[in-house]
């Protein structure tokens, strides 16, 4: 892909800024935020080149398998040509295309888990390959249900479903915990940081029990990624 010269530096520069958050940011940028963290490395020569080197996004992603409900991740490559091939062992993985109303020029791929377990994605374009691998974790049925009854449930603290299921809620789905692995999400839930950065907001401390909080992880990997379709 040839692009304007000014691109790879800006595209640099963010990878520079987010470096320090890319474990916990999102593929396309979290709620109030366009810009997004860059792991692939830039290529040029000097300046006079303008080729851009794959950048699969998340490099680590994670989600989950129970068998019953729909596991579907968000990956996004940028720097690539229409060529683009995204593929990952069919025993684990269904890869469809899809579009987003997130960002710019990245292309997007939904990839839907069907088996638990860990699988390299490999993204391919004018004869440059990157990989990124996968993390599906096991999940069962009835640990989705007990992480859906404790979203629903409002008592002492307000429900999730109170601030997350309106409209204009926070994402949590798949879109914005794709790099984040499960021992982390629960960490969000029950501390309110995320990765180090502390949400501000809201006092995002809520009470769960190790089995519950093992629910709503399982729950939040099964909703419909935010602002990504399947083409
Ligand atoms: C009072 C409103 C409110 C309630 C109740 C609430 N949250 Fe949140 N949640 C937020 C806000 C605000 C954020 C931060 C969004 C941001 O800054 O990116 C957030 C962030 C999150 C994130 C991180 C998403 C990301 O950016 O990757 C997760 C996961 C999450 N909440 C899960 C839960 C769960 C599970 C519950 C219920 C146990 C819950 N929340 C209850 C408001 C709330």
């Amino acid at each position: 892909m040839r692009i304007p010269s000014f691109l790879p530096a800006i595209v640099a520069a963010l990878a520079l800024s987010c470096s320090s958050s890319s474990t916990t940011s999102p593929p396309g940028g979290s709620s109030g935020t366009t810009s997004t963290p860059r792991d692939g490395g830039i290529t040029g020569d000097g300046g006079v080149s303008t080729e851009v080197d794959l950048i699969v996004l998340p490099q680590a992603a994670f989600t989950g398998f129970d068998g019953v409900h729909p596991y579907k991740v968000p990956i996004s490559v940028a720097g690539a040509a229409s060529d683009l091939t995204l593929t990952g062992d069919a025993a684990f993985v269904d890869i469809k295309r899809a579009t987003s109303a997130l960002t710019g020029d990245e292309q997007w791929f939904l990839v839907a888990a069907k088996k638990a377990g860990k699988v390299t994605l490999v993204a391919t374009s004018k004869g440059k390959k990157l990989e990124a691998t996968l993390t599906i974790a096991s999940y069962t049925p009835a640990q989705w249900t007990t992480g859906e009854t404790r979203y629903k449930a409002a008592g002492a603290e307000p429900s999730c479903a109170s601030c997350h299921s309106k409209s204009d809620g926070p994402d949590h789905s798949p879109t914005s915990l794709s790099p984040i692995d499960d021992e982390s999400a629960k960490l969000i839930i029950t501390t309110g940081v995320k990765g180090t950065i502390p949400i501000t907001s809201v006092k995002h401390k809520w009470t769960a029990t190790p089995d519950e909080l093992v629910g709503l992880v399982t729950y939040l990997r099964a909703l419909p990624p935010k602002g990504i379709t399947e083409k």
